[in-house]
């Protein structure tokens, strides 16, 4: 693996920042978008920065049931593969061990399934495995313009065949 010196802070987005991820997110197939507002009521956000420029993010948020999601997570494409989506990874983790709140994570794409199974995270791929709270913040936060609308956009503009995989870790019982 090539090597690339970045940091990870903990620090909230500026508005700039956030317009820029929307716009970015808008032409990835593999998460479907958030909002303004969304992006502002994360509960922990680890920005992976390289010469003081956001190269990457994980976005973290309290659900229901003492559970914690990840809900954001990407890396710039130039920056990929250069383990700062591992380093994201172990951020969230740490955070939602230092939090005491098991953490869920769902997703469409094979590096965090990977990411996930390194990190020993219990993968599966049926919805009705998931534990009844993290069922209904998905539900709940499916019920929004932003993502319906984002959801149709990008199944028409990324045809491919996507498979939804589950991945959960305890942290307390
Ligand atoms: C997912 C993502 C954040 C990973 O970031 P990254 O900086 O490239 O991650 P890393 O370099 O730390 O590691 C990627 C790992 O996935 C592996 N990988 C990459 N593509 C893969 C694929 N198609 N299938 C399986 N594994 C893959 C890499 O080999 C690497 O494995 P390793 O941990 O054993 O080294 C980044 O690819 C991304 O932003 N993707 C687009 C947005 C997205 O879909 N986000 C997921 C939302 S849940």
């Amino acid at each position: 693996m090539q090597k690339q010196t970045f940091k990870i802070v903990r620090r909230r987005l500026d508005d700039k920042e956030i317009a820029f991820l929307i716009k970015e997110i808008k032409q990835t197939p593999n998460i479907t978008g958030f909002t303004v507002s969304e992006w502002d009521s994360f509960d922990g956000i680890f920005i992976a920065e390289i010469d003081n420029k956001l190269a990457g993010i994980i976005a973290l948020k309290n659900t229901a049931g003492n559970w914690v999601s990840i809900e954001a997570f990407y890396v710039l494409s130039k920056y990929r593969n250069f383990g700062i989506g591992n380093k994201l990874f172990d951020a969230a983790l740490k955070a939602a061990m230092k939090k005491k709140r098991n953490l869920y994570v769902i997703t469409y794409n094979e590096a965090v399934v990977s990411i996930m199974r390194k990190n020993n995270l219990q993968v599966f791929d049926a919805f009705f495995k998931l534990p009844f709270f993290v069922m209904l913040a998905n539900i709940t936060h499916a019920l929004n313009c932003y993502i319906v609308y984002e959801f149709i956009r990008k199944k028409i503009a990324f045809p491919a065949d996507r498979k939804l995989t589950f991945g959960i870790k305890f942290f307390v019982e």
